[in-house]
């Protein structure tokens, strides 16, 4: 969910509505904000898309130089105007905006209903506000810690008082918050993506913090509210490619598509080195010492980014001989799993904020581990938290269907085992062949490009389709995974992806002449064995799409429709076969009417367990 909020010398309403805007894409179910007049709270919210509550807002206009907004993923309630933020207390005079989950909830609104207040909507949040409301006593910063004392879970919040126009509070455990300090104001936002052009500097909360703020100044607390010194930084690196927009294309998607040979080249400028023939990356803070201790590796994430990731146990085994563990980082946070002290974590997250890969990687930390991000969002709270890492320099990332940051990830992941391996067994020669493959990627993936044409034609073809398989093996197992997601996420049409071989003991049951396969089945190791999975489809009449070599006769003569990719080593497979399902996933999604950037249920970043 994102956070806006601003005080201080121009009207709130346009500053708030233009944040969210910004920050949309975390969550776009409901959207709603509160704004200050001397001793009158103007609350406007509304189910939808943030369009319902511009329109809102312009039909009946929340004045006043103060405000606090939000647009909403659900947790706790439906997506219904009621259940939007802001949410008040009995009396209206305090108003609280939340990310992330308030566990004991539940207790805690038996204990208020047995005490006599009532509740107007089915959220967490409104715990919150009744709890403020009852601690305030002419101090607002005062009343939301003694809250905030007896609550359990996750929260970055914003609350005002009807008493104290002009102050904004905020608190941060487990949710970003961050606060913009600028030239007409304060302003506070769990993203500094939404304060760009708007904040000069921006100060990071860390958790249990809390932060006042008024139109002119700003001030940041420790949990017994004793002032803590923080770390101003400056906002100017955050103005992200995203603020440009869509450009020319109807989607961000379709653009971020678009993007991937030069977010491939950006990943790799000044990181590859022909003179010792290895990767350099600027910000790992590992001796060569630690480096080479490196035993095992743990890769965790969510999403496509553990599907990169998977990717990523394959090249760090060929290439740097290192055993690997890939966990989804909602599992991984409540394991246990033995490590000895040379196992290094590495989470992969494109916001760095994915709150399930930030628990992991701090359980990690508390172990005692090194831990390592790969990381697109600068800044973020796992970038900052990590021992070290790399950034993916892809820009913003604004389809809810990650794309760009897929391909980054693993191409990042392919020097990572570059620069491991060369540390290890990998010689000079194979270290640039690996560098000289690396830097023809980019002409490769323009060129995978090319086929949208006749992605759009195979899209048609199979639009109507109510299941789908994708098969892949080995390198293109993981991105067979990835292209079912891509799938389900933005056309709703229910994929499976599976390691080609292994559709025998059970999805091909599923195969029919109404339910194709897409068989990534490029020239490769394992080629003639996928070949021979894909018979087995086709020999019960299910259709297959196939993912193969530019010019395969072979893959003709089996397939129902073959869509060419140009030949790369097999270990940069699956990025270049990844821009095929992409683009296919994209125009099926188009096909079935569906909101490709703003995909139903789903949010881009997820900050809530
Ligand atoms: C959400 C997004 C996915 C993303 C996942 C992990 O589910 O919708 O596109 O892959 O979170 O996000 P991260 O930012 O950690 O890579």
């Amino acid at each position: 969910c994102g956070i806006v909020g601003f005080t201080g010398r121009r009207e709130a309403s346009p500053v708030l509505l233009e944040g969210l805007r910004r920050l949309e894409y975390r969550g776009y179910d409901s959207a709603g904000l509160v704004t200050s007049t001397g001793n009158e709270l103007h609350l406007r919210k509304k189910a939808g898309r943030l369009a319902e509550l511009r329109g809102h807002v312009a039909a009946h206009p929340a004045p006043g130089c103060s405000g606090i907004s939000h647009t909403r993923w659900a947790t706790h309630g439906g997506a219904t105007d009621r259940n939007a933020h802001p949410h008040t207390n009995t009396a209206g005079d305090i108003a609280v905006v939340h990310n992330g989950v308030i566990e004991n909830f539940a207790a805690l609104k038996h204990q208020l209903q047995a005490a006599g207040t009532a509740f107007r909507s089915d959220t967490d949040t409104e715990v919150l506000a009744h709890l403020i409301g009852h601690y305030y006593h002419g101090d607002l910063v005062a009343a939301v810690r003694q809250a905030l004392s007896l609550v359990k879970g996750t929260y970055g919040l914003a609350v005002m008082a009807r008493a104290e126009p002009g102050v904004i509070v905020g608190a941060r455990l487990g949710s970003p918050l961050v606060v913009g300090v600028g030239a007409d104001g304060m302003y506070l936002a769990s993203d500094a993506n939404a304060l760009a052009g708007f904040a000069d500097k921006v100060v990071y909360l860390t958790d249990r913090q809390i932060c006042a703020l008024t139109e002119t100044d700003w001030e940041v607390r420790d949990q017994d509210l004793s002032p803590v010194s923080v770390a101003v930084s400056d906002i100017g690196h955050f103005l992200s490619d995203g603020d440009a927009g869509r450009g020319a294309y109807p989607h961000y998607m379709l653009k971020e598509i678009y993007e991937q040979p030069e977010t491939l080249a950006n990943a790799m400028r000044g990181r590859l080195t022909e003179a010792d023939s290895t990767a350099h990356f600027g910000g790992l803070n590992l001796s060569a010492q630690q480096l080479r201790q490196i035993d095992r590796v743990v890769m965790t994430a969510c999403g496509t980014s553990y599907h990169a990731a998977m990717v990523g146990e394959y090249l760090f085994e060929e290439l740097a001989r290192l055993p690997v563990e890939v966990e989804y980082a909602s599992e991984l946070r409540y394991r246990n799993p033995p490590m000895d002290r040379n196992t290094v974590v590495l989470a992969l997250t494109q916001s760095g904020e994915t709150a399930d890969t930030l628990a992991a990687l701090r359980e990690s930390k508390r172990m005692g581990h090194t831990t390592l991000a790969i990381c697109n969002a600068v800044g973020s709270s796992i970038a900052r938290e990590a021992d070290g890492g790399v950034y993916l320099h892809a820009g913003a990332e604004i389809g809810v269907a990650s794309t760009k940051a897929f391909t980054s990830q693993v191409a990042v992941l392919t020097m990572l085992a570059l620069y491991l391996g060369r540390t290890r067994h990998l010689s000079s020669t194979q270290g640039q062949r690996i560098i000289d493959d690396l830097h023809a990627l980019p002409e490769a993936v323009r060129q995978a490009l090319r086929c949208h044409d006749h992605v759009k034609r195979v899209a048609a073809k199979y639009a109507h389709a109510k299941n789908v398989l994708y098969l892949g093996r080995q390198y293109l197992y993981p991105v067979a995974l990835e292209g079912a997601l891509k799938l389900k996420e933005i056309s709703y049409i229910h994929a499976e992806g599976y390691p080609a071989a292994e559709m025998k003991h059970g999805p091909i049951a599923l195969v029919d002449p109404n339910t194709p396969s897409v068989f990534l089945v490029p020239r490769g190791s394992v080629f003639d064995k996928v070949m021979s999975n894909m018979q087995e489809i086709k020999a019960r009449g299910g259709p297959v799409i196939a993912i193969a070599s530019a010019g395969d006769r072979e893959v003709a003569a089996v397939a129902d429709d073959v869509i060419a990719i140009p030949d790369v080593p097999e270990y940069l497979q699956p990025i270049v076969t990844a821009i095929p399902l992409q683009l296919l996933a994209y125009e099926v999604a188009l096909l079935c009417g569906c909101d490709v950037d703003k995909p139903r249920n789903l949010a881009k970043s997820v900050t809530v367990e």
